[in-house]
């Protein structure tokens, strides 16, 4: 087994890039599909927060540093997803040695049937690193003009990197970036929009949480784009959202929430 590596830039910060990468992690693990998620940004390793592994003392950081065996940085997460998250100290990005991620990634690629690899913002070496050892790159970005602008420099840095970007997902979309806009946006930056995901207070509401908007709110909208995306990913038939079995459904939330339109075929390239 050789794991399909899926590496999330943007170019901009803050377009949602480790919240996108935790939930298709966490939705390709729901759908009983081995994953690894990784971790990358050395310098602000959110993931670990996200999840409530921040307490861990070993993480990438400590096997980069070469401290520790790569075995034993790996944390169970949600949907029987594995984590390998980064510390949150300085001393542990002063220690690491991001030129040894390729090798961490290559080692773990052959236990698992996906990899998804958060990447910091911008170009950097742990993200040229990320997008060399991927086999698709996405881009996570917001749909205003910087995010668009940093994304198209993003797409150029990562054909450099002899990576074409596979799709992009467009983050906290608001009604009045309609399909004229988004087909602006696509024509723009000459890649496929593969999934349109609303802001959406559930996102802030799961962070909190600590858990991811798929296993936590499986109802909203997000959640529901985020599992069709795996399941595209997967190659598999989307299973509907079951109601019940412990998941809370939140205030305010509609039993059924159709999945943002999209203005183009959702087949793979
Ligand atoms: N669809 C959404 N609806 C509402 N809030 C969102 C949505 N997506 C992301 N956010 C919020 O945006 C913020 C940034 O998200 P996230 O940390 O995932 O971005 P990032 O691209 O990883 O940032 P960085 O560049 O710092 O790594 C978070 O506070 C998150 O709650
Ligand atoms: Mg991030």
């Amino acid at each position: 087994m050789a794991a399909k590596i899926y590496t999330i830039t943007s170019g901009k910060g803050g377009t949602g890039k480790s919240i996108f990468a935790v939930n298709l992690a966490a939705a390709l693990a729901g759908l009983a599909k081995k994953t690894l998620l990784i971790d990358a940004d050395l310098g602000m390793a959110d993931i670990g927060l996200m999840l409530g592994l921040e307490n861990n003392k070993i993480t990438l950081h400590e096997v980069l540093a070469d401290e520790a065996n790569v075995a034993d940085a790996l944390y169970d997460g949600p949907n029987g997803l594995k984590v390998l998250p980064g510390s949150l100290s300085l001393e542990g990005f002063k220690k690491a040695d991001p030129s040894r991620i390729k090798n961490v990634i290559n080692e773990l690629a052959q236990n698992f049937e996906f990899m998804i690899i958060d990447t910091p913002t911008g170009i950097n070496n742990a993200t040229a690193a990320s997008i060399e050892v991927c086999d698709e790159v996405l881009l996570v970005l917001t749909p205003d003009i910087v995010s668009i602008a940093d994304g198209s420099k993003m797409k150029a840095f990562s054909t450099l990197l002899g990576k074409e970007v596979t799709g992009m997902i467009l983050n906290r979309t608001m009604p009045v970036h309609d399909e004229t806009y988004r087909e602006k946006i696509m024509s723009s930056l000459d890649i496929k929009i593969l999934e349109v995901l609303p802001e959406d207070v559930s996102i802030p509401n799961s962070i909190v949480g600590k858990s991811p908007v798929v296993t936590k709110y499986p109802y909203c909208e997000v959640a529901i784009a985020m599992n069709r995306l795996a399941a595209l990913f997967s190659g598999i038939k989307m299973p509907e959202p079951e109601e019940g079995k412990g998941q809370k459904k939140q205030k305010n939330e509609k039993k059924r929430i159709p999945g943002a339109k999209l203005p183009f075929s959702q087949s793979k390239k």
